[in-house]
């Protein structure tokens, strides 16, 4: 059985309803997380609990949980569906007015809360030694000027996304006047002559937990990184690229736009990456 939270309870996927009211449905008056789960120990679910509680913030939704709930509900959905490697969705909408209006509703009504679980599949991190890596394309972001709130209203991305898709790339990164902005649905990083560089924490992209865990680890391990803007033209000229997110880990991306990426394989700067990356998800989610 697939099951699902909702509104303060579990039930069968299939049982699920909401309101064709709801804001959610509407206006993508919503904000949502991705917190991946290995060995049945959520990932940096602090950063992601942490992450949701300032987008509804941003957004003037109520929080209707405090943390230790939103955690004690994160457990409850992920045992309820057996544990193991998942990723929980989360998502926290206005809620449901008695008509459609787009001022907030007045008096304030209950925000709507949905949880699932799905599989997650291990990314190559896990075998650095067999990756391949993956191809990406790159396109002008055509996003608003809040990309760091983490909302619902995703229809650009999902547009990269199947524009990837159908030519068989993983992602799409984009660029805004000139500079690296992040992919449909990840953070991105480049390399050159060993040195790692990531775009700056902005309004116009997501803080991504997998990103900020990266830098952290880089600089615990000493390998040269900097948050800083990145060109176009660094982006076409780099030795290697990642994209990073919580369902993808740090994945090497080998061709851009058709054109291989350094040798056109995972690159010796990710491979090192990769092994400190693993040891400490090992650590911390009891991995073998
Ligand atoms: N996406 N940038 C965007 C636009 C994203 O949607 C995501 C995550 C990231 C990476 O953030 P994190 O490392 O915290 O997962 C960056 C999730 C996984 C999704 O939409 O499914």
């Amino acid at each position: 059985m697939n099951t699902v939270y909702l509104d303060g309870q579990f039930v069968d996927a299939a049982e699920a309803r909401i309101s064709p009211l709801d804001r959610g449905f509407l206006f993508a008056d919503g904000v949502y997380e991705v917190v991946p789960v290995f060995n049945g120990v959520p990932f940096r679910i602090e950063e992601h609990l942490q992450r949701l509680e300032r987008s509804m913030r941003e957004l003037q939704i109520d929080n209707p949980h405090p943390r230790e709930q939103w955690r004690a509900l994160c457990g409850e959905i992920v045992s309820r569906n057996g544990g193991g490697n998942v990723s929980i969705y989360v998502q926290v909408t206005r809620g449901t007015a008695a008509k459609r209006d787009h001022v907030f509703p007045v008096p304030a009504v209950p925000p709507t809360v949905f949880m699932s679980a799905s599989p997650l599949s291990l990314s190559p991190l896990h075998n650095p030694d067999s990756a391949v890596g993956a191809k990406a394309l790159t396109r002008e972001d055509n996003r608003w000027d809040r990309c760091d709130i983490k909302s619902v209203a995703l229809l650009p991305n999902i547009l990269f996304r199947q524009m990837a898709q159908v030519v068989g790339a993983a992602e799409v990164i984009l660029t805004r006047n000139g500079c690296v902005t992040e992919g449909s649905s990840t953070n991105v990083f480049v390399v050159k002559n060993g040195r790692i560089a990531t775009p700056p924490i902005s309004n116009r992209i997501l803080a991504g937990v997998t990103r900020n865990l990266t830098v952290e680890i880089c600089r615990q391990h000493g390998l040269p990184i900097e948050e800083r803007e990145v060109t176009k033209a660094e982006l076409e000229a780099a030795d290697e690229l990642w994209i990073t997110s919580s369902t993808k880990d740090v994945l090497p991306i080998v061709a851009l736009e058709g054109r291989a990426v350094g040798g056109g394989r995972p690159g010796p700067v990710w491979k090192e990456l990769a092994g400190y990356f693993l040891a400490y998800k090992r650590k911390i989610c009891n991995l073998g």
